[in-house]
């Protein structure tokens, strides 16, 4: 049977991620189809979440499909010693499809290969968020009119940040120039530049995060120094407080550029910012749920014109 797992959104298509845009824009018109009926989505939070847990949970619910599962590992049989895959083969038991986040690089692709449902990965370490990315990609749509050759800072840890990772190797298909803006421990790690550059795609990189520097953006992608990826926390204290977005930098911005954030906001953002016309990360934060209900009808085979019959 073809594994329709969402793993990472690199091997999506142009096509698709438009496909996958007419849904979610279709659920922005009315959430509340009753497609998953009779279904069972199980939700494996082996790490803390608001946003990604609680929009998968209301997408499902929306859908017309029961939830179960777990917000805190803590309260499993993985505290007795069960292993991913035992508590993965448990859950397909019960489950229809399985939105799992786990702190291991690699997991949701691991859990993907042993599951006989389809999984969706809600953020695997440092590695992918794909639901984030197309929740961004359809914020991007949104307020931009297109996705194409467009020019995207990204800025704060992106070395740790999944959500830039996952980001850039989606834009590959739309002529994107990127701005790097990061402390040099938290550069864009090399692998991903070496994407960029097999893939076409342009970057620059700063140090330096003022007006000036961010004058050009049409999208400037804001992001949280990732405190639990460091192994050393006098390191993070180094560097958690290095770029705060503060309103006299929006001073030279253009009239369309948007601030987004994936969220949680720790100190990287004035609060003054989002009065501003150019604050969109509450907005992006509720279109996870749109696009989460379409990635959820798309790895359970419900189709665009399902969708639309209902
Ligand atoms: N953006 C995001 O993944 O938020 P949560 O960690 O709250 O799910």
């Amino acid at each position: 049977m073809e594994n329709r797992s969402l793993v990472t959104i690199a091997n999506h298509s142009r096509e698709k991620i438009e496909y996958l845009i007419q849904m979610a824009s279709a659920f922005e018109k009315n959430p509340n189809r009753r497609l998953l009926e009779g279904k069972v989505v199980a939700t494996l939070f082996f790490e803390p979440s608001t946003r990604t847990r609680l929009s998968f949970e209301t997408a499902a619910n929306r859908l017309g499909a029961r939830v179960i599962g777990f917000a805190d590992p803590k309260v499993t049989s993985g505290t007795k010693g069960e292993t991913l895959k035992d508590t993965i083969m448990m859950v397909s038991n019960y489950a229809d499809l399985i939105v799992m986040r786990h702190y291991l690089e690699g997991a949701a692709q691991y859990a993907s290969e042993v599951a006989p449902v389809p999984i969706v990965n809600a953020g695997d370490g440092a590695n992918q968020h794909p639901s984030q990315t197309m929740l961004d990609l359809y914020t991007i749509y949104q307020t931009q009119g297109h996705l194409d050759n467009l020019d995207i800072y990204l800025v704060g840890d992106l070395k740790y940040g999944r959500t830039v990772h996952s980001l850039l190797m989606a834009m590959r298909h739309f002529n994107p120039t990127f701005h790097f803006i990061a402390p040099e421990e938290l550069a864009m790690p090399t692998v991903y530049k070496k994407y960029c550059n097999d893939n076409g795609i342009r970057y620059v990189e700063h140090t330096d995060f003022d007006a000036e520097t961010i004058s050009g953006a049409d999208i400037l992608y804001m992001t949280r120094v990732q405190k639990e990826r460091f192994a050393d926390l006098d390191e993070y204290e180094k560097v958690k407080d290095r770029y705060l977005l503060k309103l006299n930098m929006l001073s030279k911005a253009r009239s369309n550029m948007k601030i987004l954030h994936p969220l949680p906001r720790v100190n990287e953002i004035e609060y003054s910012i989002d009065d501003t016309p150019y604050a969109y990360y509450f907005q992006q934060a509720r279109n996870g749920l749109y696009a989460r209900e379409a990635l959820i009808c798309d790895v359970l085979g419900i189709t665009l014109e399902d969708i639309l019959k209902n």
